[in-house]
Formats: C-alpha cells, structure tokens, sequence
C-alpha cells in the first residue's frame, strides 16, 4: 500500500524548502491536489499523487542526496554544543532526517556525502562492504620507499587487527613535497592520520578526494555544497547495495 505523507513533507521532499515555507505555501492556496485546492498543511497524501504548485506538478523524492566540501573547523555530526556541523553548511535545504555518511576529523576537509537514505549510508560505511575512499594527504616528512609495500600488504597499525591493503602513490610523481593519494577500503578511527604516523610520518593535511566511485566536485570551495547527480546516487547505490546484505554488518568510522 502506498504510503500516506503530509503535504507539507511531501512539498518539501520536493526541494520547495522547509516544512514551515512548504506550509506558506499551502495556506496561500498555491497547491493542487489531483486538481483541487488543498489549504491544509497536514492533508494526508499519497507519495504518488499528482500535486502542483502554481501550476507546476512536483515530483516527490523520499531521500535527499548531497555532496559538501566539507571546510576544516566543523564537526561530522548533526548537531554540537560547541562546534559548527556539516548540516550547518547546508543552506536553503530542509535538513530535517539528514546527517552525514560516516565521519571526518574535525580538521579534514573534502568529500561528505549527506543524506536522510539509513540502507544507503549503512552500506557505504559497513566495514564489510569495502568501499573505497581516497584522500589527499600532505605529510610533515617524506614516507620511507617501503612504505608502499608495506600499506599494500596491510599496516598493523595497533589495532586487533591489521588493515585491509591500501594503495599510495604520490600525489605529484614529480615534486619534492611529501603529498601523496591513499586509497582505503575501511574507515576505522583516525585511519589515514595513524597510519601516516605508523610510516613515520605527520599528516599536515588531508582531504577527502572520493567515496565509493564518486568523486568531490573541485568546483565547490569549502563549506559549498550540491545535490547529488542521479548517476553519482545510482554509482554508490550499485557499489555499495550490490553485494550480498550480511547480518553482521556494523557500522564503522566514515
Ligand atoms: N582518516 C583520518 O585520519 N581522518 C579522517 O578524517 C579520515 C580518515
């Protein structure tokens, strides 16, 4: 059976703005349900009726999808006592159910992926579904040749276990700066930061590059943000829900 929503959900699942503006609207009289003029913002509708405002049909989108260049100085939550959020960032956007796909350090930068979709966030960040992520990093020493090696076959880092094998190479074959491209496929706690430390090496910086095949949008400056493509969705949704559902998936660090 279909769904029934609020009106004022249902606008604002379109992208009309925030429930309240959504509610404007409605009292105005601007909003057509299968033709007839409905003034009650909590009017029960189906996700699939034809609803229009000032003549327009809507379209309703259960989940939102965005990516944010996430600026360093903010936190990847949903809400903080002390501390700017991700969500914060997201202005102009109903950011009621959103929060951020997994997590950076306060100090990261880069590709967040925000959204109010559990089963797609849930596998993007499982520990089991090996998702890949790269990062920018910029080290206060150069790494030592081995280290290569050593990532590729799986850094003990001072977990339980070591990590999965992950791939570096360096960020300008030919500069001198010690910047290199690391590509994980976890997201355990401080990942790229200790295994950085792990080498021998400080991270000075680092940055987000892609998640799961979609990468950052380097035309957003930090703290921009934009709605994902229907490819960018359907690439993390084909990556990520793809494979086998297990029952002990878990949620992991970002
Ligand atoms: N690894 C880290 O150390 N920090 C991040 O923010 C992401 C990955």
């Amino acid at each position: 059976m279909d769904e029934l929503i609020r009106l004022d959900r249902f606008l604002s699942g379109c992208g009309t703005g925030s429930r309240k503006s959504a509610a404007g609207l409605i009292r105005a009289g601007r909003v057509k349900v299968d033709g007839n003029i409905i003034s009650d913002p909590g009017h029960k509708v189906s996700e699939h009726a034809s609803v229009t405002l000032d003549g327009s049909e809507l379209k309703y989108e259960k989940y939102s999808y965005y990516m944010l260049n996430k600026p360093a100085g903010c936190v990847s939550a949903v809400k903080d006592a002390l501390s700017d959020t991700v969500i914060s960032y997201l202005k102009g956007v109903n950011t009621n159910g959103l929060f951020p796909i997994g997590r950076l350090d306060k100090d990261t930068e880069g590709l967040l992926l925000i959204t109010n979709d559990g089963e797609l966030c849930h596998a993007l960040t499982s520990p089991r579904r090996h998702v890949q992520k790269a990062y920018y990093t910029a080290c206060d020493k150069p790494l030592a040749k081995d280290a290569v090696k050593r990532l590729a076959s799986g850094l003990d880092i001072g977990d339980d276990t070591p990590c999965l094998p992950a791939i570096l190479t360096k960020a300008d074959p030919y500069g001198e700066d010690p910047a290199y491209l690391l590509t994980l496929t976890e997201g355990r706690f401080h990942q790229v930061k200790r295994m950085i430390y792990t080498l021998g090496s400080n991270v000075v910086y680092l940055k987000r590059l892609t998640v799961g095949g979609v990468k950052l949008d380097e035309s957003l400056k930090p703290g921009e943000f934009r709605p994902l493509t229907h490819d960018e969705i359907a690439i993390l949704k084909s990556g990520a829900l793809s494979g086998e559902k297990d029952s002990r998936d878990e949620n992991g660090e970002g």
